[in-house]
């Protein structure tokens, strides 16, 4: 054997050693965790999805006659920047996507002149726009509205909703009583 052989001979075996204590170093660091059961490690169940997770946060919404005593019609004007890409809301307005909202309190649903409503609407004619179901229809239009026309996903703030009745209520020669808790 000649030392170049030797050479080549070296720089293979001291590789191999290294690929060697690699190889039981990441055994260590990465050690495989041995299921107790040989099998698949199925995912449990987080215990807070198991007790419903954020369920009762969403359960515990107060009454809209309670969050009507606390709120405040300057912060539901505020609010109602989202809304004005649609709506307008002073006396006479004109209809945009939307209709005017000036008076929409105790209005009957569906009712201003000259706008095309969706069927789903219409079909709520012969009800009033009263702080529970402005409230339910604010949440989430399309769920109380099925079919409506208003692409609006909602305002998901409890608080922030009745600032919205509360300001939306304001809008007329004489605001009607608001419920009381
Ligand atoms: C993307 C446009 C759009 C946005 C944003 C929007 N709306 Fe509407 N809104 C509509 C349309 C369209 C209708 C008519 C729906 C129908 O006929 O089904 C409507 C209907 C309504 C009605 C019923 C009016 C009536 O005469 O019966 C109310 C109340 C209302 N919107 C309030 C709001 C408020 C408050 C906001 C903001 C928080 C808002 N909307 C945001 C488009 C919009």
């Amino acid at each position: 054997m000649n030392i170049e052989l030797n050479k080549i001979a070296g720089a293979g075996l001291s590789t191999l050693l290294v690929v060697m204590s690699l190889n039981m170093i990441s055994g260590i660091v990465f050690a495989p965790k041995k299921p107790a059961v040989p099998g698949f490690d199925l995912p449990s169940l987080e215990p807070a999805a198991a007790s419903g997770g954020a369920a009762p946060a969403a359960a515990a919404e107060e009454p809209i006659a309670v969050r009507l005593a606390k709120a405040d019609p300057a912060r539901g004007e505020k609010a109602v920047g989202a809304c004005k890409a649609c709506h307008t809301f002073e006396k006479g307005g004109a209809n945009k996507v939307g209709p005017h909202l000036y008076g929409v309190y105790e209005r009957n649903k569906a009712s201003v002149e000259g706008f095309g409503y969706s069927a789903a609407m219409k079909g709520k004619a012969s009800e009033t726009w009263t702080a529970e179901n402005l409230d339910q229809f604010l949440k989430n239009p399309k769920a109380y509205v099925p079919g409506t026309t208003m692409a609006f996903a909602g305002l998901g703030k409890p608080d922030q909703r009745a600032d919205v009745v509360a300001y939306l209520n304001s809008l007329a020669e004489a605001p009607k009583p608001l419920p009381k808790p």
